[in-house]
């Protein structure tokens, strides 16, 4: 009888170390309240909303321009310049519009737009934002939550449709991330016609 429970037992403990760390795993990819499932639930929205497609600088790889990792949202190197823009691209009854190698800085025939640093350095980027402010700029497309009109092409209509704990998810993500120190140079609207 004693040699079968503590069999028994040992059978039991076996199970437990297959079964700790697998549970341990399940819980930190999907535990529903933690911080870590938030900024992963906000990674996977800032992916998904192809925020990096212009905020974050590009390196070039073989298989063509990828978000350079060391410097992720950091927005629109402050030390590259947009190239002039072509004639013919921009006028009155053309709509197109140029960008750069890192699809950060953006002419068309609203001015010209470098996207923002989104990494949480203080003084250049959202380190001194809150959830708060973060949601009212994507809802409103007001620079800043109250200024001028969002210039194109950045999409804040769409987002402005996500739900405030998807914002609040992005808004986790974006804290988790290096800070950069990138002081982004102030896009340009152009004047508007009368
Ligand atoms: C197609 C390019 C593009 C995409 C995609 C894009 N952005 Fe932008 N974003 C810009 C540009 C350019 C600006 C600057 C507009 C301006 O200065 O008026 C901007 C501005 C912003 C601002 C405004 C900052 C402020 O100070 O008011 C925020 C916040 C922002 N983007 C967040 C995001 C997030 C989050 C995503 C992904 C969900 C995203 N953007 C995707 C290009 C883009």
């Amino acid at each position: 009888m004693t040699r079968t429970v503590v069999a028994g037992c040992a059978i039991l403990g076996l199970f437990a170390l297959f079964l700790a760390p697998a549970a341990s795993l399940a819980a930190k990819k999907k535990g529903p309240k933690g911080m870590g499932s938030m900024v992963e639930r906000g990674q996977y929205l800032v992916t998904v909303g192809a925020c990096n497609d212009c905020h974050s600088p590009k390196k070039m790889t073989p298989n063509g321009p990828v978000p350079d990792e060391t410097r992720l949202l950091s927005g629109q190197p402050a030390d590259e310049r947009l190239p002039e823009a072509p004639p013919n691209i921009i006028g009155p009854d053309k709509w197109g519009a140029i960008t750069n190698n890192h699809f950060t800085g953006w002419v068309g025939p609203w001015g010209t737009s470098y996207a923002p640093n989104l990494s949480p350095d203080l003084d250049t980027g959202t380190g001194a934002w809150n959830e708060e402010l973060f949601i009212t700029i994507l809802r409103t497309g007001k620079f800043m939550g109250s200024g001028r009109d969002i210039l194109p092409p950045m999409p804040w209509y769409n987002y402005a449709k996500l739900t405030d704990a998807d914002l609040k998810a992005m808004f986790a993500y974006l804290r988790s991330l290096k800070p950069v120190k990138n002081l982004v140079p102030p896009s340009v609207p152009a004047p508007r016609p009368n």
